[in-house]
């Protein structure tokens, strides 16, 4: 009888556990997913050694957010917007940022990602009416019970304007909204808009003979520049309510087209993933590739995009 009592006990042990947050303590404490100590050195390698052609970004990322993750009270969340052709890299360093942030980088679940015309292909006005709410609740959501969340628009372009509108606050000088600080988030816009401006530049530049490294794009020319092409665009969502004029928008990132070198250099990190290198074969791979202005023909017009898919019809297993 007795016996039988504490078995019955014994039971109800994780049951009382669970509703007591003592399992909750138990899974934080073997949560592997979590930050990892920022080292901005280590960063800073890890983007040298990954990132190709893109010195400008490179330095404006290493420093903006080195800064921000060693602050200890930012006065506001990190607010970066990527801008570029496709294929040059701006996905691609939101994964680096995040395996530099996070245990397990872009895996991580406090990495969310939005692509807009996915996520939110607003047709009728209910629905809008519907992801404002819902991801309003999903940035309070996640940013209260994990302060450091990485929150990544891709298509940014693309996205409603009454969308952005109500995210507005979360990226503001704010000390906190219903209880809870955004101040230790971080929000990444990617989008193509301004693209035609940074080629533009890109190309006179090396019209010029001038070498690509020392392309010092002058921030608030860069930022005028695509001020000016997102502001004309009408259909662009960053032109309305404007993120920009507001300043919420820490730092205006541009992305330059890559030439046949940088190609080459993607086909080779590619070669080196399936352990094999033959220098030979990389440069047929990117000459392979599409180049423009029709004349010159300097700028991958995919940028790295597809290189994997045509390196495959290169080597024979
Ligand atoms: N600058 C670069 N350095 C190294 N690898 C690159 C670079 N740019 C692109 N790549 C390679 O090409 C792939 C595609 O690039 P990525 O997805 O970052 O393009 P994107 O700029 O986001 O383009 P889109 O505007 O079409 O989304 C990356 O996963 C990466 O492997
Ligand atoms: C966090 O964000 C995800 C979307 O990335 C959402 O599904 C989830 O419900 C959010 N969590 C909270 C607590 O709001
Ligand atoms: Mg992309």
């Amino acid at each position: 009888m007795k016996s039988g009592r504490i078995f019955v006990l014994f039971l109800m042990l994780p049951i009382v556990t669970v509703e007591t947050g003592v399992f909750d303590f138990f899974s934080g404490f073997f949560d592997n997913d979590k930050l990892r100590p920022f080292n901005s050195k280590g960063f800073g390698k890890d983007l040298r050694k990954s990132l190709y052609g893109q010195h400008i970004a490179l330095e404006t990322i290493l420093k903006a957010v080195s800064g921000f993750m060693k602050d200890s009270n930012p006065p506001k969340p990190l607010v970066l917007s990527l801008h570029g052709p496709s294929g040059v890299g701006k996905t691609y360093v939101t994964k680096i940022i995040a395996r530099n942030i996070y245990e397990m980088g872009e895996m991580s679940k406090h990495v969310h990602t939005f692509i807009t015309t996915y996520h939110f292909p607003h047709k009728t006005q209910t629905e809008s009416a519907m992801y404002e709410s819902q991801l309003k609740q999903w940035i309070h959501g996640n940013v209260s019970s994990f302060p450091h969340s990485m929150f990544i628009f891709d298509e940014m372009d693309k996205m409603n304007p009454h969308l952005i509108e109500a995210m507005k606050p979360f990226l503001d000088y704010m000390p906190h909204i219903d209880g809870v600080s955004f101040r230790k988030a971080i929000f990444i816009f990617l989008s193509n808009a301004g693209q035609d401006k940074i080629v533009n530049l890109a190309l006179d530049f090396w019209r010029k003979g001038k070498v690509r490294e020392e392309m010092q794009i002058n921030t608030e020319e860069m930022e005028t520049h695509i001020y000016e092409q997102i502001f004309n665009d009408k259909s662009s969502g960053f032109r309305q309510p404007c993120l920009i004029d507001q300043h919420l928008v820490d730092h205006i990132i541009p992305f330059l087209p890559l030439e046949l070198r940088h190609v080459q250099w993607c086909v080779l990190a590619e070669m080196a993933s399936l352990n094999i290198i033959d220098l030979d074969v990389a440069h047929t791979v990117a000459k392979e590739m599409s180049y423009y202005p029709p004349e010159e023909k300097i700028f991958s017009i995919k940028g790295c995009k597809t290189v994997r898919q045509k390196l495959m019809l290169y080597i024979d297993d």
